[in-house]
């Protein structure tokens, strides 16, 4: 076996990975597979004490770092930019993972819950970008560009939702979004993609996986019988931002078992 082509093609070892919501779900399982793979990374989340329960939670977390801040608001983008920027030159993987959801029946369906899930889920991921553009750029050359990874939604594809109506529209922006950056910054040397997870374990998830006769009805959905790991998620992050994503940009890689072969 050729283990040099292997590091060489999957190598992340010494890269600066920036993951919003890092402290917990998916975020924490996008933290461990990095800090094992050897990348420094920052995980962001909104309570100091949040932080460091993920950080007790990761065990040994090598080269990790936390930065508290709400990306609800555009001032709490900008404290995370900032505080990065002091702290790092480079920034070669963005991770926009953090993201809020609302279910409410269509009737009584919030106001609230359209600003608030809008500003997490879609213009965080551009304030973020935009405000380190200057770092990601930092760290890109032509053989190894920089890297944002936007965590969408198989529930931006399908009409089975569960009355998440904001939710389902902002991932569907989310998809877009990535494209249209896709396009803007591939002569700067940052390639852009979303993976659209289907069903992992989270607090966002807990409510179908708690309930036995909900989680089981979900599975039986999920072509391949199971819901998604950190190993799964990790592997296509991995992919995504190493040498060999290098030719991947604009994508929008269902990761989601098969769910979205039966919509
Ligand atoms: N789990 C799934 O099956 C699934 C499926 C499709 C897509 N996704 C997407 O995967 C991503 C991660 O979700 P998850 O399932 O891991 O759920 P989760 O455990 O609830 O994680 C959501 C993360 O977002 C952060 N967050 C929420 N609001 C925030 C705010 N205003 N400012 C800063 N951070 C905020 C939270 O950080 P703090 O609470 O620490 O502030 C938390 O770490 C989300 O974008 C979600 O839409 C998940």
């Amino acid at each position: 076996m050729n283990t040099g082509l292997l590091n060489q093609l999957y190598s992340v070892a010494g890269k600066t990975v920036l993951i919003t919501g890092g402290g917990g779900g998916i975020g924490r399982m996008l933290a461990r597979t990095f800090l094992d793979a050897g990348a420094r990374v920052y995980i962001t989340g909104r309570k100091a004490e949040g932080l460091q329960a993920a950080r007790a939670a990761l065990g040994d977390p090598g080269e990790l770092r936390l930065l508290a801040g709400d990306l609800g608001h555009a001032d709490g983008v900008r404290a995370i930019v900032e505080a990065f920027r002091r702290e790092e030159p480079r920034l070669h993987v963005l991770v926009n993972n953090a993201g809020r959801t609302w279910g409410a029946p269509f009737e009584s369906f919030p106001d609230s819950a359209w600003q608030n899930v809008f500003e997490v889920n879609v213009h965080a991921p551009f304030a973020l970008a935009q405000g380190l553009l200057g770092s990601l750029e930092s760290a890109a050359s032509d053989e190894d560009p920089a890297r944002v990874i936007n965590i969408g939604s198989v529930y931006a594809e399908t009409t089975e939702v569960m009355q998440a109506y904001s939710y389902t529209a902002s991932k569907a922006a989310l998809h877009q979004l990535t494209r249209v950056m896709a396009r803007e910054l591939a002569p700067r040397r940052i390639l852009v993609n979303a993976i659209a997870p289907g069903l992992f374990p989270s607090n966002m998830t807990e409510f179908v996986l708690k309930n036995p006769e909900h989680r089981d009805a979900t599975l039986a959905s999920i072509p391949r019988g199971r819901a998604g790991t950190a190993l799964d998620i990790g592997g296509l992050a991995i992919f995504l931002a190493s040498r060999a994503g290098a030719y991947v940009t604009g994508a929008v890689i269902p990761l989601d078992g098969g769910l979205l072969i039966n919509h």
